[in-house]
């Protein structure tokens, strides 16, 4: 559910917070000029951390399809129904990795506009086409064709591109 997921990222983000405080209390008082924002530091770190277990629970199957590629909607289906994917049934993964998963995923997709039908494919992902403004992609795409043009797909790294690409 929306909920539980939003809950336990919620909780993460209460653990960091209090860590935050407990071991940087001392130290905030004394200082006066702006200190580097070690809150933000820590959630984004929290959202690396994500990144590390997509990889390792999500790209496992097939290449670790990026975030950027799907609306965010579409990430909190997938990752609300792990007994339906795509005609699998996922491993089962603890709560927190749910959670930090989730984090990385909504960190870096967008939602989809209002009335828009959520797609459940790239091919069919206004996101995935924006991306790509003057690559003429295979038809259908699907994330077997990603590797063609970014080689280290396999890694979630999708700058890299064939050197037929770079200029
Ligand atoms: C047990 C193997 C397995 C695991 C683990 C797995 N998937 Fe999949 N996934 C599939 C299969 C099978 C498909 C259907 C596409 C295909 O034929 O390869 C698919 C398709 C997808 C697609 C659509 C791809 C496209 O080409 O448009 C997305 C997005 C996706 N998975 C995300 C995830 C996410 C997120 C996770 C981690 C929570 C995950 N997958 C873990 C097997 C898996
Ligand atoms: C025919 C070649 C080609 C294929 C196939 C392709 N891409 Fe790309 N992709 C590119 C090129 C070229 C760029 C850089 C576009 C630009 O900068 O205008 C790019 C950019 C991207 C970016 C942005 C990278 C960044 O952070 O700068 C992402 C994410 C991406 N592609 C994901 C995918 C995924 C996922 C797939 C498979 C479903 C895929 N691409 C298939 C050529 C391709």
């Amino acid at each position: 559910m929306v909920m539980n997921l939003g809950k336990k990222l919620f909780l993460i983000v209460l653990l960091i917070a209090f860590i935050f405080l407990m071991t940087t209390n001392t130290v905030s008082a004394s200082t006066t000029d702006d200190p580097p924002n070690l809150f933000i530091a820590q959630l984004e770190s929290s959202s690396d951390l994500g990144r590390e277990f997509y990889v390792e629970n999500c790209g496992s199957c097939h290449i670790p399809i990026p975030a950027e590629v799907l609306p965010t909607d579409a990430w909190q289906k997938i990752l609300e129904q792990p007994r339906d994917h795509y005609g699998e049934n996922l491993p089962k993964m603890v709560n927190i990795t749910v959670g930090l998963i989730w984090n990385y995923l909504r960190s870096y997709s967008r939602p989809s506009l209002e009335g828009e039908t959520t797609p459940e494919f790239v091919t069919n992902s206004r996101y995935f086409k924006a991306l790509h403004p003057l690559v003429d992609l295979p038809k259908p795409s699907s994330h077997q064709s990603c590797k063609l043009c970014h080689p280290a797909a396999a890694t979630l790294d999708y700058r890299s591109l064939t050197p037929e690409w770079d200029d």
